[in-house]
Parts: C-alpha cells; sequence; structure tokens
C-alpha cells in the first residue's frame, strides 16, 4: 500500500518578503520584533532551531510600546490594520439617522445595482439600501441575478441548488410571486433568490425568444398586483444577459464605485452599453445614483477617486460616501444588512443616510 503523502514544510524564506529583510530560517518571516514578550524563546519549542547556538541565545528582551496590541498585531502581519469605525466628521452628516419614516416615491423605482468590475460593492450595495429603505418603512424588493446569490444570503435567505427563484422567472416564465421569499431582515422586504443554477443561464438565454425581456415582463407583472416601492437587481460582474435584463427591465441606475485605483476603468464601458441599451431596448433608462463605496478616510487615494467621480458625475454622486468598514464586511456572515447586524457602527449609517437621500430625490426630484 502506498504511504500517504507526507506533507512537505517548504519555505522559500525570503518569497514575499523585501529582499533586504531577514529571514529567520526556522519559520520563513522576517525577524521583526514580535510583541510576544517569550518570542522567540516559547515558539521554538516545537520548532527545530537552525542552529544549536540559538538555543543557548537568551530571548532578546522586547519592549511593548503601549496602544491597542491586536491592532498593531494585524498590521504587522497583514500590512493592513482593520479601519477604525469611526470615520471623519465630515464624511457623514451631522444629522445621524435613527428611526427613519421615508416617503414612498409616486411610483415605483427599479434600479439596476450595476458595474461589470467584481468586488466594488454592488451586492453590499443592493442589501443594505434595500433593507435601509424597509426598515424606514418602505415595500422594497431585491431581484438577485448573480449566480453566487451572495445578496439572498446577506437578506437571511437559504438558497441551496435547486431553490426557486430567477432562474425559474427568467427560464420557465415562472411568475415572481411564485419565487419571492419574505427577508427576515425587515418586514415587507422581499427577495427573489438566486442559485448556482443561474449561471447556465447566461448561456440557455442566448437561444431563447424576447431574451433580453424576460425579467422586464415578469416584473411588470408582479408589480401590477404587488406593492413595491423600491426594486433592487443585484447584477452578476459582467455585462451579459443577465445584466442586459436587468438594464432592460429598470429605469434607473446606480452604480457603486470603489474608492481604489482604476475606479474609473470599466465605467465608460458601463456607459456605452447604457447608451446602447437606452437607444435600443429601454429609453427611460437613466443614470440616477453614482455611490462611493470602501472609502478608506487614511488614504489621499481615496480622496483623489472620490473628486474624480465627483467631477464625472456631478449630480449623480450621492453627497454621503460608505467607509470601508470591517461590520459592513462581517454582516453577511451572519445572514445579516449591517443595519440589524451592527446598527451603530460607521457603515451602517452611512448606508441609512445613503437611502434617506435617495428616498429623498425619489419624493423630490421624481415627484
Ligand atoms: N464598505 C465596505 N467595507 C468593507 N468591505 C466591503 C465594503 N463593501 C463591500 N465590502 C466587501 O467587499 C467584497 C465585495 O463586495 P460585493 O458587494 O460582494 O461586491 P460585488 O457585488 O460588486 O462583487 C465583499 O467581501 C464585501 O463584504
Ligand atoms: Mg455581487
Amino acid at each position: 500500500m502506498l504511504a500517504p503523502p507526507v506533507a512537505e514544510n517548504r519555505v522559500t524564506p525570503t518569497l514575499g518578503w523585501p529582499r533586504n529583510a531577514e529571514v529567520d530560517p526556522r519559520i520563513g518571516w522576517p525577524t521583526v520584533p514580535r510583541e510576544t514578550l517569550d518570542w522567540p524563546k516559547a515558539s521554538s519549542a516545537g520548532v527545530v532551531p537552525a542552529s544549536p547556538s540559538d538555543t543557548a541565545a537568551t530571548a532578546p528582551t522586547i519592549e511593548i510600546p503601549p496602544g491597542p496590541r491586536r491592532a498593531r498585531f494585524d498590521e504587522d502581519e497583514f500590512g493592513s490594520p482593520p479601519v477604525e469605525e469611526d470615520p471623519p466628521a465630515d464624511l457623514l452628516t451631522a444629522e445621524r439617522v435613527t428611526t427613519a419614516s421615508l416617503l414612498a416615491p409616486p411610483l415605483p423605482r427599479i434600479f439596476v445595482v450595476a458595474n461589470q468590475k467584481g468586488g466594488v460593492g454592488k451586492t453590499t450595495t443592493s442589501v443594505n439600501l434595500a433593507a435601509a429603505l424597509a426598515l424606514g418603512g418602505l415595500s422594497v424588493l431585491l431581484v438577485d441575478l448573480d449566480p453566487q446569490g451572495n445578496a439572498t444570503t446577506a437578506l437571511g435567505v437559504d438558497h441551496p441548488p435547486g431553490t426557486p427563484g430567477t432562474y425559474e422567472v427568467l427560464m420557465a416564465g415562472a411568475a415572481l410571486s411564485d419565487h419571492v421569499v419574505d427577508s427576515p431582515e425587515a418586514p415587507n422586504l422581499k427577495v427573489l433568490p438566486a442559485t448556482i443554477d443561474l449561471a447556465g443561464a447566461e448561456i440557455e438565454l442566448v437561444s431563447i425568444v424576447a431574451r433580453e425581456n424576460r425579467l422586464k415582463r415578469a416584473l411588470r407583472a408582479y408589480l401590477q398586483d404587488h406593492h413595491a416601492d423600491y426594486v433592487f437587481l443585484d447584477c452578476p460582474p459582467s455585462l451579459g444577459l443577465l445584466t442586459l435584463n436587468a438594464l432592460v427591465a429598470a429605469n434607473e441606475i446606480l452604480v457603486p464605485i470603489q474608492c481604489e485605483y482604476y475606479a474609473l476603468e470599466g465605467v465608460t464601458q458601463l456607459m456605452r452599453t447604457i447608451d446602447l441599451v437606452k437607444g435600443e431596448l429601454n429609453d427611460e433608462l437613466q443614470l440616477s445614483i453614482v455611490l462611493l463605496t470602501m472609502f478608506d478616510a487614511r488614504t489621499k487615494l481615496a480622496a483623489q477617486v472620490a473628486d474624480e467621480v465627483r467631477r464625472h458625475f456631478p449630480a449623480a454622486t450621492l453627497p454621503t460616501v460608505i467607509p470601508r468598514s470591517v461590520r459592513i464586511s462581517e454582516a453577511p456572515s451572519y445572514g445579516q444588512t449591517v443595519l440589524t447586524y451592527q446598527p451603530s457602527s460607521a457603515g451602517a449609517i452611512s448606508y441609512l443616510e445613503a437611502a434617506q437621500e435617495i428616498a429623498r430625490r425619489g419624493v423630490e426630484e421624481i415627484a
């Protein structure tokens, strides 16, 4: 019988570290001062020492600077400390939203949340705005168009493969009302779940008649006898047929833009696609909201990106920016939005403010 493979611990000592870093050969890490007083003596207990002289050497006394130890540890290990939850005051308007009672728009507002870049905050923005508006007393429907089903998860809805949802509506012509489920996150918040089955729809739709109108028809039929003030269509990170269905079904576009390098890369292409869709398939469509996400107040770059985006989209860009926040990224793993997971966090407050501004514009500018 073959012996099981032995895991080799092959550490390339300098891999990934600056060339001049001195690397401790026992662990493959640079010999930077650690905060643990008894290191390396204690940690060498389970490690074969590199040379006998190492064991003989007494552990150096390391001064522990005062301050939050965990934060320093994160900084040392990963080069990127967690962002503190309190952004500078000028980022958030002084008046904080607590119990919001938002006004309903005259007609349902259907937002396609689009940006073909992945990881810019489409899903996070969809679920948190949907929850914020629903918690503010409005009826909200979220249609999950991403086969990953992250929005479905974040709204606390289980979606094992085979769960009926967006796939059935698009491919089998099922009624939305048959598969829409209540989210436990807020009263009047409903979600049309997505499962991995939806991955096939992108290809299967190609051969279907009126393939780009499937969602529009289903949604219009649903809205005829079900009330919704806001509908969010959370798109996958591509400009394929799923996103096209959403662009045709929607009347407004919300583009989340991450405050990072290349933020505007791809936005030009998105604008071209929007123009095409407007011209050919949906003349109602308008880019109405740009939301800056993952804003890191400590970097100059984030502020520069924010300025540039505001120059490009002066009217559409919301004054509220969404800070990079650990709470926002943790919430989905509990099947929650940040609004219920950590309602007092800066992330929750910023999404509440963004929702409040969107609702205000929906009443004042559209009415
Ligand atoms: N404001 C934020 N602060 C910290 N992490 C965030 C923030 N917004 C999104 N994220 C995280 O970034 C990742 C990508 O976000 P997501 O909303 O899934 O992007 P997309 O839907 O555009 O692919 C997720 O892990 C999410 O938790
Ligand atoms: Mg997503």
